[in-house]
């Protein structure tokens, strides 16, 4: 199926910002902020204008730079609203200084997408009992000391993943089915997330194992020479699911490299950017066989924000985004859907 491994590297803004909007289910999962009391009075707030802080993991990869660009966008239709962004450059200690750096200048929220969850759970913390109402986005912290979560259940991802693995094993590889699995940064926490969602829906084809997992946290680079040392160790190979799809992208270069056949392998990803060198587009073009929609969830952070900050709203302790499987018999369709 897959026949061509080139990338586009031209990214249009202006799918980037429809693209990853997705329908939210709110659930209030938990008791809420009780100390964080500047969110939380009931009196609307007369203060004109608020300074928000947005601490980003990386910008160096495109679906981290389709959430800043969701968020910039968003934010243009609140001139009340300020967004600073801070890149940590997948560098914990920067993060927290990012994050530090913003409670100095006197923000009024903190959006956050933390690198890896323990290194910046206190600092979110510290905000958070300041006082600072926190979103975090995508990425979890330890403790429930925020105000919400917004994003997809990684979870679930993983396992609609798995399921889709185990039904090709069970047609294309019936005697027995050997997975590779490239896994994104150990401590952020929809690496665990994809991959125990992951082996739970692989478990319906007892015929399909995962016969190598290795780390290449989240980039691509890393993934090009992680996915060569894995071909070469485990020539028989039958699938990829890289926890992301520029990882599993990277894997389908290194299976060429390896001589394999296009269209022998499976290749599975997560992100489905719409953008030219995203996951629909890979799809449609029969180089990726199924990836899924990650939401950024850069809009509904600052609809909450100014929820929070305007309307002294309680939100919810968690949202969740909804996500689509993309497949050949539906990628079309979906790239038309999120690029309008
Ligand atoms: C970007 C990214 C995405 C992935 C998300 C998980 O940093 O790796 O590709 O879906 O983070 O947090």
């Amino acid at each position: 199926m897959k026949h061509s491994i080139s990338f586009l590297s031209v990214v249009f803004a202006g799918a980037l910002m429809t693209g990853c909007q997705a329908p939210e289910n709110a659930a209030n999962t938990a008791a809420g902020n009780a100390s964080n009391t500047s969110a939380q009075s009931s009196a609307p707030n007369d203060k004109k204008t608020f300074l928000i802080g947005m601490s980003q993991a990386n910008k160096g990869e495109p679906w981290r730079q389709a959430m800043n660009d969701q968020i910039t966008e968003a934010a243009k239709k609140h001139p009340q609203l300020k967004v600073v962004f801070a890149d940590a450059a997948q560098n914990n200690t920067k993060q927290v200084a990012d994050v530090e750096n913003f409670l100095q200048q006197g923000i009024d929220l903190l959006i956050i997408s933390p690198n890896e969850a323990a290194p910046l759970t206190d600092v979110v913390s510290k905000a958070y009992d300041k006082g600072v109402p926190v979103i975090l986005l995508d990425r979890r912290i330890n403790g429930n000391k925020y105000t919400m979560w917004i994003g997809a259940n990684n979870t679930q991802i993983g396992e609609r993943a798995g399921k889709y693995v185990a039904n090709w094993c069970k047609t294309n590889r019936p005697n027995g089915c050997g997975v590779l699995e490239l896994r994104g940064l150990e401590g952020s926490t929809p690496a665990k997330e994809r991959g125990d969602g992951f082996r739970a829906g692989l478990k319906s084809n007892p015929k399909a194992k995962i016969i190598a997992s290795q780390n290449a946290d989240w980039l691509r680079e890393k993934a090009v020479s992680v996915s060569q040392a894995m071909f070469q160790a485990n020539p028989n190979a039958d699938v990829v699911y890289g926890h992301n799809d520029p990882m599993a992208e990277a894997a389908i270069i290194s299976a060429q490299n390896a001589g394999k056949k296009a269209g022998d392998l499976l290749f599975v990803g997560i992100d489905a950017l719409p953008t030219p060198d995203g996951g629909i587009r890979s799809v449609l073009e029969k180089r990726l066989d199924a990836t899924y929609i990650y939401p950024t969830g850069g809009q509904q952070a600052i609809d909450w924000a100014v929820k929070i900050l305007e309307k002294k709203a309680k939100a919810p302790k968690e949202v969740v985004l909804q996500t689509e499987e993309v497949t050949p018999a539906n990628a079309a369709q979906i790239l038309k859907k999120y690029s309008s």
